[in-house]
């Protein structure tokens, strides 16, 4: 099946606050220069939040892991985990349709689908609320047929049970996952015939079920608030030795400020002049500034690009359109005025690429800049010329 990007896109994407925190603190959780690592958990929670993966999510979270556009694009279009068009607004239905399940209904469940939602896979219902579509083994197969809807699996299905779910669940209702015909798990229909005693004491639904309607996010957009972000592989303390607050509570996430570039400035740099530089604009920019210990020294930064107008700070390897829009806010327009970052400047501009830290050093952007400032070419910079790489 080709699998494209929808022809229909929102002009935008953001996470939400707590979402974001979220997915920074997923980068962090590999070494330097293999953020990159953290696509597929990013991409996921992108879709958890807005229900399918969007051309500007998916630009987005390039953007958070330095890599190109097509790369991130290539991994959506491989896992059918990723829905590249958009889903219903209550639910996306996915009948199981390999073999226990085709044996056991799987077609009359696609039939009350293709009744109730839509004649073929990937439509949206007439009033939006649902689509559907078949999918591969969900491992699932002793209680088949069976379908996934949201994150839950509705088990033990039969068309009459399919369509009262579909009504259920229009009418605002979640059904409780699991059999859907008094199984307890995947027992024999006649009952337990093995294990009796370990029967008296359990839950009202099995493990999975019991999970389930105890979340209670089965249909859930996921914003970020549901679950305390905990990343205890992270320091996670402030200078003070205080706790950082927990950022998935809804009053500090509202809190939380988060710029156009969907970049958290919290920690934003205070003032500071940088060194002096020659034939420049003489405001240092915006003075957007750095936490107060940030290490290293800030660079010479310009209030905006000379006449002429900014390089197209996209040549350099790793620098996207948000990148490059954070670049330009902190002050830097130019291939000469990376080219020029000493050390301890690139770990000041380090400290304030927030979640793209590590991104300099990593793509070495100061020896692409003197490069690209000299007025040589990059293999990069003459892909990007030739539209080669994916925007
Ligand atoms: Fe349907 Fe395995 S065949 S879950």
């Amino acid at each position: 099946m080709l699998r494209r990007l929808s022809k229909e896109q929102p002009d935008s994407f953001a996470f939400t606050p707590a979402n974001l925190a979220w997915a920074e603190a997923q980068i962090t959780k590999y070494p330097e220069g293999r953020q990159a690592s953290a696509v597929i958990p990013l991409l996921w929670r992108a879709q958890e939040q807005e229900g399918w993966l969007t051309r500007p999510a998916i630009e987005g979270v390039a953007d958070m892991l330095g890599m190109a556009y097509m790369r991130v694009l290539e991994v959506a279009s491989f896992y059918f985990m990723f829905q590249l068009q958009p889903v219903g607004t209550v639910a996306h239905i996915q009948v199981c349709g390999t073999t226990s399940c085709m044996i056991c209904g799987a077609e009359d469940l696609i039939g009350v689908c293709k009744d109730k939602i839509a004649a073929k896979a990937h439509m949206l219902s007439a009033d939006g609320k649902f689509s559907w579509e078949e999918v591969e083994c969900l491992g699932s197969c002793a209680n088949a047929p069976m379908a996934q809807i949201g994150k839950d699996y509705y088990e033990d299905l039969t068309t009459a049970r399919m369509a009262e779910i579909l009504d259920e669940l229009a009418d605002g209702k979640v059904p409780v996952p699991g059999p859907q015909n008094g199984r307890y798990a995947a027992e024999p229909k006649m009952g337990l015939t093995s294990l009796q005693e370990y029967a008296k004491d359990r839950p009202q639904y099995n493990a999975s079920a019991q999970l389930a309607v105890d979340i209670g996010d089965s249909i859930k957009r996921i914003d970020g608030t549901e679950v305390p972000l905990t990343a205890p592989w992270q320091d996670r303390s402030d200078k003070k030795g205080d706790a950082v607050p927990d950022l998935s509570t809804p009053e500090l996430a509202d809190d939380r400020p988060v710029d156009s570039t969907g970049i958290d400035k919290r920690e934003a740099p205070v003032e500071s002049t940088g060194r002096p530089e020659s034939g420049a604009p003489a405001e240092a920019a915006s003075d957007k500034a750095t936490a107060e210990d940030a290490p290293g020294v800030k660079p010479a930064t310009l209030s905006g690009a000379r006449d002429g107008g900014p390089d197209d700070l996209k040549m350099i390897k790793g620098v996207g359109p948000k990148l490059e829009a954070l670049l330009n806010e902190l002050g830097f327009y130019h291939f000469d005025q990376i080219a020029a970052w000493t050390g301890d400047e690139i770990a000041w501009v380090d400290q304030n690429l927030q979640g793209f830290k590590g991104r300099v050093t990593r793509d070495d952007w100061v020896s692409q800049a003197q490069t690209l400032a000299s007025g040589g070419e990059t293999e990069f910079a003459s892909r990007v010329k030739k539209g080669d790489v994916y925007e």
